[in-house]
């Protein structure tokens, strides 16, 4: 697919992986426009990037950042805040900026973590920011947009010869440390961005890490080989089927509903 130039959003622009993002964004030719919820933090950012002030924990902030975008980069992180802000954050953030959006359409790419269906470990258990994050993932594939989830490994691990990526798919690699794989923050930032721009990356969801061996350099063929989730479903593909709706809290499924019935007034 041509690297047609576009209007990209990026939410957590002012993060360690957001930050790279917005430098890739502009080195790819795209416009880049930052959602910044501190405004002194903005200075950090390169003068190329339309600054829009707004904190995703308050829709009446969000909608001069989703006017006239073309894809949106989600690479929120509440880390510290525990479950409330797992919950707000990484969660009601994505719920939100959809929320926003509306009935336009827009490319996501959206950032979650390696072993984001791992429910029973001491991370998940303590911050439930697993969950949260997969309830993310759940409402961008509820809402029918062109979407790509990148679940990276640990970040900046990598010794500086491994660049050869490793797409995987299941999520089952779940030992909740640096042997579940690797991958630099540039590298994420990378397939974020080359995402928006591929055919091939539509509806896929996958574990990202980095191996021994040289940089990828054709995205369509590292995204092309991935199986895409089926229409319709909740998980990605050949995800463990461990978070059934039926046992969703109330306002989960609210908020799921509400998204599916956007989508079916903007098909009918
Ligand atoms: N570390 C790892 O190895 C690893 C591996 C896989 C996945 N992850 C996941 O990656 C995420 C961390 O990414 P990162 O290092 O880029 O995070 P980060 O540096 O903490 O950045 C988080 C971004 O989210 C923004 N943000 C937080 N609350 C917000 C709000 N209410 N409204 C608007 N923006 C808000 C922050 O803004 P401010 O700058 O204003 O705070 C910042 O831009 C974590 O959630 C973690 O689970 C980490």
């Amino acid at each position: 697919m041509a690297n047609l130039r576009m209007t990209v959003l990026v939410v957590g622009a002012t993060g360690s992986i957001g930050r790279l993002v917005v430098d890739e964004v502009i080195r790819r030719g795209h416009a880049v426009r930052a959602l910044v919820r501190n405004p002194g933090k903005a200075r950090q950012l390169p003068s190329e990037a339309q600054v829009v002030i707004g904190d995703v924990t308050r829709p009446d902030t969000l909608s001069g950042a989703v006017g006239g975008v073309d894809a949106i980069v989600f690479t929120l992180g509440s880390d510290g805040a525990g479950k409330v802000g797992a919950e707000n954050v990484d969660y009601g953030g994505v719920r939100n900026v959809l929320r926003a959006l509306g009935n336009r359409t827009a490319r996501i790419a959206l950032m979650t973590a390696i072993g984001v269906t791992n429910r029973t470990g001491a991370y998940n258990r303590a911050t439930e920011a697993h969950d949260w994050k997969r309830r993310s993932e759940r409402l961008v594939r509820a809402s029918g947009l062109p979407y790509t989830i990148v679940r990276p490994g640990w970040f900046d691990y990598n010794a500086p010869d491994q660049q050869r990526l490793v797409l995987l798919q299941g999520d089952k690699r779940q030992a909740g440390d640096s042997s579940d794989g690797v991958v630099a923050r540039r590298q994420i930032a990378e397939v974020l961005v080359r995402s928006l721009n591929s055919d091939r990356a539509l509806r896929k969801t996958f574990e990202l890490i980095a191996t021994t061996g040289p940089a990828p350099d054709d995205f369509d063929a590292l995204f092309g080989p991935l199986d895409a989730d089926p229409e319709g479903a909740l998980d990605g593909v050949h995800d463990m089927a461990n978070m059934p709706l039926k046992e969703e809290p109330q306002r989960v499924r609210d908020d799921l509903d509400a998204v599916l019935a956007r989508r079916s007034a903007n098909s009918s």
